[in-house]
């Protein structure tokens, strides 16, 4: 496995796979890898020839330092399980590599991040698409995996793809969830022992919401109180936004009769904050 640090090292290397006609799929992460990202890793090698893997946490998508502090780093643990699942290549830059001093143009999303995980994180979205944009220059994929568990960043990522005539595929992932219905996160190793037992009451919220649905309930109102109530029931837990909205716009819904809609939730356990979401197909 070839390991870069400097983008100039890991363009050239991307160009020359592709003057060799071999397509590249990129999964960026900020490391702390989980079977979640195995998947994503796992998708990009059925597609492309070669695939790469960041790991960077990026500080400028943290609008809360302590949680930037804490972010799971297990750099060690996360080469080893590149190598041995054949990623081709793997990009770790530095901070200092990716915003050396002087650096100061950032992205600013659109409407697309203004609602749910725009509201509660300031300045997040920005920074996620600065940072992606910088990868996937310093990559050069034909596509890039990001998870759906992260609905409102895959947005914004496809959003910004177009806006700025980018030529890269985006690839959505299912989540992967443990066998309680968790979503696999890397902030889950920050649960207590407690805390994990109780945090599949995210999934179950959400899962009786669409029972709801498919039971014939189509007032947003009734469904998110439905999760609410589930979500009231659970000590540990404290509800940030429970959301419905349509899923290609992320424009609130009132109703969902006619339109495919998503349900985002944001919960606290402690101060591990977690973000899942379902999908109503309508
Ligand atoms: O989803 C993530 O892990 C991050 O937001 C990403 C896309 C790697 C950008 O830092």
């Amino acid at each position: 496995m070839k390991n870069f640090d400097q983008p100039h090292d890991m363009r050239e290397w991307s160009r020359l796979q592709s003057a060799s006609h071999f397509s590249i799929g990129f999964v960026p992460t900020m490391g702390a890898l989980h079977d979640g990202h195995k998947r994503l890793i796992e998708v990009a090698q059925q597609d492309c020839d070669r695939v790469i893997v960041s790991i960077f946490v990026n500080a400028l998508q943290f609008n809360n330092s302590q949680d930037y502090e804490k972010y799971p780093r297990l750099i060690d643990a996360d080469i080893q399980i590149c190598k041995e699942i054949g990623v081709d290549a793997l990009y770790t830059p530095s901070h200092a590599t990716v915003y050396p001093p002087g650096f100061e143009t950032h992205i600013t999303p659109g409407a697309t991040a203004a609602p749910m995980e725009g509201v509660f994180r300031e300045g997040h979205f920005g920074g996620v698409a600065t940072v992606v944009n910088k990868l996937l220059n310093a990559t050069l994929p034909d596509r890039a995996y990001f998870g759906t568990k992260d609905f409102q960043q895959l947005a914004v990522i496809k959003r910004m793809v177009i806006d700025f005539d980018l030529n890269v595929a985006v690839v959505p992932v299912a989540t992967v969830r443990q066998p309680d219905g968790l979503a696999l996160s890397s902030r889950n190793t920050r649960l207590t022992a407690q805390q994990r037992d109780v945090a599949c009451v995210i999934y179950r919220g959400l899962e009786a919401a669409r029972t709801a649905y498919l039971q014939g309930e189509q007032s947003s109102a009734e469904l998110m109180s439905i999760t609410k109530d589930i979500y009231g029931s659970c000590p540990e837990a404290r509800v940030e936004y429970v959301e419905i909205f349509d899923s290609t716009t992320l424009c609130t819904l009132q109703n969902i009769s006619k339109r495919n809609a998503v349900m985002a939730v944001a919960v606290w356990f402690g101060d591990i904050r977690l973000i899942d979401n379902i999908e109503f197909t309508a």
